[in-house]
């Protein structure tokens, strides 16, 4: 499952509650257009989704298989985090409705951290859509949540997500293990973004 950042922020209740109640009420539309949050009845789209591996196979944190059984206890599961201020499970529709992105932000609020991961239709790829998409969604992260830190992870064999996240201006911290959902490990490069330094860059 996914595993908070390594650097461990000092956070008081104020700060943690404030970044709680962002998640909760954070509008998926303000991230881009198309966006909403998952529900049960994209089980199915979301399944479909998944099972390209060209879309899933890079992502250690999915619920699997990719039925829509699974989907929808994951869906279900991601809205009672919300409600927590843990979670985001946001999907893109495209104008005809059909589902061609998927991003998951899991936020740590006593850590005032989060992470995300997400994936884009197969179609869609290695058009520099995902690298321009990643650069505004970290952006909307730091805005609209109001954490302080990031932490990403991306498979040792994941060039393209290296090179996006790297663009981006995140600092590699070497590698760590991600647990998958069944317990299987999965080794993984590791980078970490301090706001301020997001704002630096990025403005
Ligand atoms: C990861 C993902 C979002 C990237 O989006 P994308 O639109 O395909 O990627 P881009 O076209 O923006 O390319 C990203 C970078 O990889 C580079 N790249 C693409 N294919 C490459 C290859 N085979 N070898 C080396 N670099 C490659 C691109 O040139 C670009 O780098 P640049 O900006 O320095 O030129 C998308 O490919 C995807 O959904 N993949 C499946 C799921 C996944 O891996 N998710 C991330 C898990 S951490």
């Amino acid at each position: 499952m996914s595993a908070p950042p390594d650097t461990v922020l000092e956070v008081d209740e104020a700060e943690a509650e404030a970044i709680r109640n962002a998640v909760r009420t954070a509008d998926p539309l303000t991230l881009g257009y198309g966006r909403m949050l998952a529900r049960p009845e994209h089980a199915a789209a979301l399944a479909h989704f998944f099972a390209d591996p060209r879309v899933s196979g890079a992502i250690y944190d999915l619920p699997r298989p990719f039925t829509a059984e699974v989907m929808n206890t994951w869906i279900l599961e991601s809205e009672a985090l919300r409600q927590e201020g843990r979670r985001l499970l946001i999907l893109t529709f495209d104008e005809t409705a059909q589902l061609v992105g998927y991003s998951c932000i899991t936020v740590w609020p006593e850590r005032s951290a989060a992470e995300l991961a997400g994936a884009i239709r197969a179609d869609r790829q290695n058009e520099g859509q995902g690298g321009a998409g990643a650069i505004h969604s970290f952006g909307w992260v730091f805005d609209t949540l109001g954490v302080r830190m990031m932490g990403l992870t991306a498979a040792v064999d994941n060039v393209r997500s290296a090179r996006l996240i790297d663009a981006a201006g995140f600092t590699r911290m070497g590698e760590r293990d991600s647990v998958r959902p069944d317990g299987t490990v999965r080794r993984s490069l590791y980078w970490e973004m301090m706001a301020e330094d997001w704002k630096a860059r990025w403005g």
